[in-house]
């Protein structure tokens, strides 16, 4: 009787340990771009050169705990989209929008930002690296409806001037908007 109890324990582990490994949801790949928040005089001063209205999707791409979506939905009204390919970072994002109270307005995906779809955005923001927003500016420009704005944090976008420019708490924030799509 004792030997059946032990081998049914042994069967039973041995089953339910791929399932909670499975629970953990391993990184899809290695970060881009390290985790580092943006202040929050820079996410609202990101979210201000946009022009954030109530009837915006902001997506941003490499969301880390959410806070620029989360202030999205909480300050200007909008719906926002969070985009990071690390795990973390997502089940922080959505701890972080559980606790502000804007579930309802707010969708965090654990996907990679190159493979994403982010054809509903009307506000893309990034805080990535030079060589990030140079790898991504086709699929911007590309997937992105003409009128798109784009804000990023402290990088510029290589031979694409931006329309505007501004400081705050001491770093750069570029904007841009999408061209309408050559005949
Ligand atoms: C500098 S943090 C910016 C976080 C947030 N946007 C902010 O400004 O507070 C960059 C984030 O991008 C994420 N990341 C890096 N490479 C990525 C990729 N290929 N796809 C999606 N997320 C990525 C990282 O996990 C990290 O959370």
């Amino acid at each position: 009787m004792r030997l059946f109890t032990i081998v049914s324990l042994a069967l039973v582990l041995a089953v339910c340990a791929p399932c909670a490994e499975a629970q953990k949801a391993p990184p899809l790949r290695a970060p881009d771009v390290h985790y580092e928040p943006s202040s929050p005089e820079i996410v609202e001063a990101m979210l201000k050169l946009a022009d954030v209205t109530k009837d915006d999707i902001v997506y941003d791409l490499g969301c880390g705990d959410g806070r620029i979506a989360i202030a999205a939905v909480q300050k200007f009204g909008a719906r926002g989209v969070g985009i990071d390919i690390d795990p973390q970072r997502i089940k922080e994002a959505n701890e972080n929008a559980r606790k502000a109270g804007v579930t309802g307005r707010v969708r965090f995906l654990n996907e990679d930002l190159f493979e994403a779809d982010i054809r509903k955005a009307t506000v893309v923001t990034l805080y990535l690296f030079p060589w990030v927003n140079l790898k991504l500016r086709p699929k911007l420009w590309n997937d992105l409806k003409p009128g798109t704005r784009i804000v990023s944090h402290s990088h510029d976008m290589g031979d694409w001037p931006p329309e505007k420019e501004i400081e705050a708490d001491g770093h750069k924030i570029y904007f841009w908007t999408i061209p309408a799509k050559k005949q």
